[in-house]
C-alpha cells in the first residue's frame, strides 16, 4: 500500500463578508466584533491564499481543517468558508472539524453546521464523530465547538460523542487503519488556559489511553505543538499548526501547514512531517521536518 499523504491546516478565521460586520445582534457575537477590530491584522487573507496554494501544488491524498473557519458564526461566513472550502479541493478529500468560533452563539450558528456538511463526513446525517476511510487511513471526525459564554473559548465533546468515540476507535483499530483523530482544541493538559480548555480532555484522554489512536490534530492554539498523550501501545502524538492566515512578524506565529505523511510498512507506520510556512518574503517556504517515532 502506497504512502497517503494529509495536509493540516487550521484557524484561517476568513476576512467576515461586510454584512457580518453590521447591524446588532446577539451580545457574545457584539464582543466579538470589537475583538475582530482588534484583531484583524493578525489573519491577512493573502497569507491565507498563499497557503492554500502551496497546499494545492503538494497535491495531498486529504485535507484536514481543524476549525475557526469564521469569526462570528453568521450565515454569510458559513456560505463564504464553503466557498473556500471548494477551493481546497473536493469534499470527499476535505474535512473540517469545527472550531469554537464557528459555534460562537447558540441561536445564531446555522444548525448542526448544516452548509459544511459535505465536508463534515460521508453521511450526510452521522453524529459525531464522523468517519472517513481513505486507504490505511481512519480520519475520526470529533467536534469540540460548542456555545460558550462570552469571554470563554472552552469546547467540550459531550459524554455521548465520547462513548460513540470509543466504538469508532476501537473498530477502526481492530481493521489496522491508521487513525486521525480530529478536533478543534488541543488535549493534552496545560498546553491552553483553562478559559479556552476542552472541558471534557480528561475524559478524553482516558479513552485514548484504552483505545488508542495513531494522531491527534488539532488547531485553536494557533502555535505549532507537537505533545503526547497516552495510548494503550505507548504515547500519542498530537500536534497543532499556528493559524493558516497569520503573517510573518507578527507576535502570534506565521501561518503553516503541516504534509503529514503516513506509509504503511512491515513494522507498522512511519510518519513523516513536512511543516511549509511563511516567513519574511513572498514565497511559502520548508520551516521544518520531523519523523514521529513508531
Ligand atoms: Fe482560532
Ligand atoms: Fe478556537
Amino acid at each position: 500500500m502506497s504512502t497517503f499523504r494529509l495536509a493540516h491546516l487550521s484557524d484561517p478565521h476568513l476576512a467576515p463578508p461586510e454584512s457580518a460586520m453590521r447591524g446588532g445582534g446577539l451580545s457574545k457575537r457584539v464582543l466579538s466584533r470589537f475583538a475582530w477590530r482588534r484583531k484583524r491584522h493578525r489573519h491577512d487573507p493573502a497569507v491565507l491564499d498563499a497557503i492554500a496554494e502551496d497546499l494545492r501544488a503538494a497535491g495531498p491524498d486529504h485535507v484536514a481543517v481543524t476549525g475557526d473557519l469564521t469569526n462570528f458564526a453568521t450565515a454569510e461566513e458559513f456560505a463564504a468558508a464553503a466557498v473556500w472550502l471548494e477551493s481546497l479541493g473536493h469534499p470527499s478529500a476535505v474535512t473540517v472539524s469545527p472550531g469554537n468560533h464557528d459555534a460562537l452563539v447558540a441561536r445564531g450558528a446555522p444548525d448542526r453546521f448544516a452548509p459544511w456538511r459535505p465536508w463534515l463526513g460521508d453521511e450526510a446525517d452521522d453524529d459525531f464523530p464522523r468517519v472517513r476511510v481513505r486507504g490505511p487511513v481512519a480520519i475520526v471526525n470529533a467536534c469540540s465547538a460548542v456555545p460558550t459564554a462570552p469571554h470563554l473559548a472552552t469546547g467540550q465533546l459531550g459524554g455521548a460523542q465520547l462513548d460513540r468515540l470509543a466504538d469508532v476507535l476501537t473498530e477502526t483499530g481492530a481493521k489496522g487503519l491508521f487513525r486521525v483523530l480530529l478536533l478543534h482544541h488541543p488535549i493534552a493538559p496545560g498546553v491552553v488556559s483553562k478559559r479556552k480548555s476542552l472541558d471534557d480532555a480528561p475524559a478524553l484522554r482516558e479513552i485514548l489511553a484504552r483505545h488508542g489512536a495513531e494522531l491527534v490534530l488539532h488547531g485553536h492554539a494557533h502555535e505549532a505543538l507537537l505533545n503526547r498523550v497516552a495510548g494503550p501501545a505507548g504515547p500519542i502524538p498530537t500536534m497543532g499548526v499556528p493559524s493558516a492566515s497569520t503573517p510573518a512578524g507578527h507576535h502570534d506565529p506565521a501561518a503553516r501547514w503541516n504534509l503529514i505523511e503516513i506509509a504503511p510498512g512491515a513494522a507498522g507506520f512511519q510518519v513523516r512531517i513536512e511543516a511549509r510556512g511563511v516567513v519574511p518574503g513572498p514565497a511559502v517556504q520548508p520551516v521544518g521536518a520531523y519523523v514521529l517515532a513508531a
